[in-house]
């Protein structure tokens, strides 16, 4: 494969700067060849990927399986309308009710449109199935679930809503980690609560050991529905398949994306098959939600990922050793490193100054990290990391941080 020239570089970056809206703030790189951990730019440079797509190539890049399943499912079908049936679409909803609490699969493209799907079916649920009229849904502070109307209305960030009101109404936001103040705001009006099992974009913010299932039992006690936002935990990115594989329940609702296609677009929403049954058809649908192409990908990234349990082993593992390396850093440098977080693969630092230009010191020398919240370093690795790139990942920030301490 060829790579440009600096001039031919610069040039994307100028045609990006003049026919894309600026809704992201971009580096000034280009990525143009993808292998596993690795990442090359359009001028031939080599780096080591820890944000993974934001969480999503959970295989790496271009994982071979996954690449022969979009080849073979290209040459036979790459679209076909939800009139008929989709094998490959059938298939993954099977794996996945398989795999989870599940009964029932909905297929989308994306995070936000598998919330707004979620959040649909749990007033849809309480409107037609129960027969009240219970709409509101108490998400949390610091929450994320996407940049559609509704979601956006209930991500509790205030920060993403400038400049959009009127959002949607029927949405409370309390804080996370504390069950009185989930309490203290239900009513008569209240259909769902709706949490991240790990707050993945507010800085890897994890509950208490037991806050879910006390959630859990809280919407038991109302009578109310718990929605799992597993855009970002799920897929075995915390260790497990599902990030509430960890605390003992199941949900009601969950919702993925981000890993789920091993880097294709596709969000789904899962439900047992009670809540499932407020969907009839014509209530919620999508032209490209459960495509050939995309469930195809899906099916070989699940089936790579289950084979053997093996990389969610080493999702544990890597996870395990990264966090040991990182307290270690932190002992060495208390002045920078406020706080270690890690769960499984979602890995976060809070840093006691702003991250910003940490994440450009280790670009320069070849390695994608993320910065969140200002001040929060967060890593999200394929989940075939292993030990020498968390190594070499670890001596690059002692190095950095040596510098600015
Ligand atoms: C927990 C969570 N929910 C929802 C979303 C939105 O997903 P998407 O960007 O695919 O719409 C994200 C994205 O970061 C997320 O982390």
């Amino acid at each position: 494969m060829r790579y440009y020239s600096c001039v031919e570089t610069k040039k994307i970056f100028e045609d990006s700067d003049n026919y894309l809206m600026h809704t992201y703030n971009r580096f000034p790189l280009a990525i143009r060849k993808g292998r596993g951990m690795k990442v090359w730019s359009t001028d031939g440079k080599e780096y080591l990927d820890f944000v993974g797509g934001v969480a999503v190539n959970c295989l790496g890049h271009c994982h071979p399986k996954v690449v022969v399943a979009i080849q073979k499912q290209a040459q036979r079908l790459i679209h076909i309308s939800n009139y008929f049936h989709i094998e490959a679409q059938t298939k993954l909803a099977k794996i996945l009710v398989k795999n989870s609490f599940a009964d029932k699969a909905f297929f989308c493209n994306s995070g936000a449109e598998a919330n707004e799907a979620a959040i649909k079916l749990a007033r849809r649920y309480f409107k037609q199935l129960i027969g009240q009229n219970r709409f509101e849904i108490i998400t949390a502070l610091n929450s994320f679930h996407g940049r559609t109307l509704a979601t956006l209305s209930a991500t509790g960030q205030e920060k993403f809503k400038v400049g959009f009101d009127p959002l949607v109404p029927g949405f409370k936001h309390v804080e996370f980690n504390n069950i009185e103040a989930i309490e203290k705001a239900v009513t008569k009006d209240t259909c769902a609560v709706m949490r991240e099992p790990t707050q993945g974009e507010s800085g890897v913010k994890i509950p208490d050991p037991d806050y879910l299932a006390e959630v859990r039992k809280l919407c038991d006690r109302h009578g109310i529905l718990l929605i799992l936002d597993e855009v970002q935990t799920g897929i075995g990115r915390t260790g497990k398949l599902f990030a509430y594989e960890h605390y003992g329940i199941t949900p009601d609702i969950m919702t993925l994306a981000k890993g789920l296609g091993g880097g294709v677009p596709i969000g789904a929403m899962l439900s047992t098959d009670k809540v499932a049954a407020a969907f009839e058809p014509g209530t919620h649908g999508s032209t490209f939600g459960g495509n050939p192409l995309a469930c195809s990908a899906a099916v070989t990234t699940l089936e790579v990922l289950l084979e053997d349990d093996f990389i969610l082993d080493q999702c544990r593992r890597m996870g395990n050793y990264f966090k040991k390396k990182l307290e270690e850093l932190q002992k060495e440098f208390p002045s920078i490193v406020a706080e270690v977080r890690v769960m499984g693969l979602l890995v976060g630092i809070e840093l006691t100054r702003d991250g910003a230009p940490l994440v450009n010191a280790c670009m320069e020398r070849g390695f994608l990290i993320n910065c969140t919240a200002g001040n929060i370093l967060r890593f999200m690795p394929p989940l075939i990391i292993t030990e020498k790139e968390i190594d070499l990942l670890i001596e690059i920030l002692e190095q950095i941080f040596d510098g600015i301490s």
